[in-house]
């Protein structure tokens, strides 16, 4: 069978291109760059090369790129730099829509004395800007706001958070995990502290991330060790993965054209021909505020990990928001923040799509979603309530 592979926001398959980059540093350059000899010494040599290709991706300076292990260490490790800087600081903001990477640090944080703002979103999934405005103060240490949400899709104004934060000493981090390599993203003209991202995310190895650091930012460590990444991530480098993760942003580079025409024309195909085939169907997300590659549609009166089964047996791979906990099914917090009605929630299933989908695949997922949701509603006790209910 087939794969159709629509859960591009979860991972991203290798590009070969970025394999092959890599191969040789798995094998026979095996040297470790901060060696004396030159056999390590080589190695160093295409790391400083894959910083700069990584650097250009988001026009920053190769200096004030760190590798980390993951999308997950970059927003540890920036969150932790921000408030150790500010030690005599005690409050936190964020949205309520963030990954966990993020949303269950500042959790944890909040149980060790930090005051947490949780900025709330619209039923588009859209910031309360005035809100986070009202909300800052002379105790804040930290913004931490995400570019685009990983279930959304739904991008936030980045640029004009830094604007706000502007000369105010609150450090501002995004995490831009989802948002690099899908649409421009442009350090500079943006004008944020901190950003992270993630190799797996866009084509790119995984277990890579990065963490951006404008030139000028307090900096502490999250992983004291060894004085790699110029004292700031202590750690041998992952060198093979680090060449590769430079292959993919230089690729990335390359494909954002097509992600912006190619992919957001199968992504409109897809949502159009889902929300037209299967009654009681509902977009989440502003519609025109969205990366180019997702699309997350509740099926109204059925359970989203049901679908993802049924889905599977086609051999077609998405996400569900929701999360079977404890033998009860919680409907995403992203769900829950945007006000999505308990009957949608639990039916709610992201779509993202990448340059390696095709008009065939996304013609022979709308044909196979009606029948699957028909089928889950007939055995659906919401659904025979819903349609009571709809009169
Ligand atoms: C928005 C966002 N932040 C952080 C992460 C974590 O990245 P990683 O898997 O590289 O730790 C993800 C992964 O899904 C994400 O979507």
């Amino acid at each position: 069978m087939d794969i159709i592979y629509m859960d591009n926001n979860a991972t991203t398959r290798i590009d070969p291109r970025v394999l092959d980059a890599m191969m040789p540093y798995l094998t026979e350059f095996y040297g470790n760059a901060s060696s004396m000899h030159s056999f390590g010494g080589s190695v160093g040599r295409v790391i400083a090369e894959a910083r700069e290709k990584v650097a250009n991706l988001i026009h920053a300076e190769p200096g004030e790129i760190i590798f980390t292990s993951c999308g997950t260490e970059s927003d540890s490790t920036a969150i932790y730099a921000a408030i150790r800087s500010n030690p005599n600081k005690k409050h936190l903001i964020t949205s309520r829509v963030e990954h966990p990477a993020v949303k269950n640090l500042y959790e944890y944080l909040a149980k060790t004395g930090y005051h947490i703002t949780w900025v709330p979103v619209d039923k588009e999934g859209t910031l309360d800007m005035e809100y986070l405005r009202q909300h800052l103060s002379d105790d804040t240490a930290l913004v931490s706001i995400m570019w685009a949400n990983n279930e959304s899709g739904v991008i936030f104004p980045i640029a004009e958070i830094a604007e706000l934060l502007r000369g105010k000493g609150i450090v501002f981090h995004t995490d831009a995990v989802q948002a690099v390599g899908k649409i421009p993203v442009d350090v500079r003209q943006v004008g944020v502290d901190m950003l992270s991202m993630s190799g797996h995310k866009f084509h790119g190895p995984k277990g890579l991330g990065v963490l951006y650091v404008r030139k000028g930012t307090k900096f502490s460590p999250f992983l004291i060790g060894g004085h790699q990444e110029r004292g700031r991530r202590g750690g041998t480098e992952n060198a093979a993965s680090i060449v590769g993760l430079g292959r993919a942003g230089e690729l990335a580079q390359g494909d954002l054209e097509a992600i912006n025409t190619r992919v957001r024309a199968l992504r409109d195909r897809l949502e159009q021909g889902l929300l037209k085939a299967i009654p009681n169907a509902l977009l989440n997300g502003k519609k025109d505020q969205r990366l180019p590659n997702t699309t997350n549609i509740s099926f109204e009166y059925v359970e989203g990990e049901a679908i993802l089964l049924m889905m599977d047996a086609f051999g077609i791979c998405a996400s569900s928001g929701s999360a079977c906990t404890s033998g009860s099914l919680e409907p995403s917090h992203v769900m829950r923040a945007m006000g999505v009605p308990f009957t949608a929630a639990h039916g709610s299933i992201r779509f993202s799509l990448s340059t390696y989908n095709t008009e065939k695949e996304v013609d022979f997922v709308i044909e196979h979603m009606p029948p699957i949701i028909e089928r889950l509603r007939l055995m659906s006790p919401f659904w025979k309530k819903g349609v009571c209910n709809l009169q």
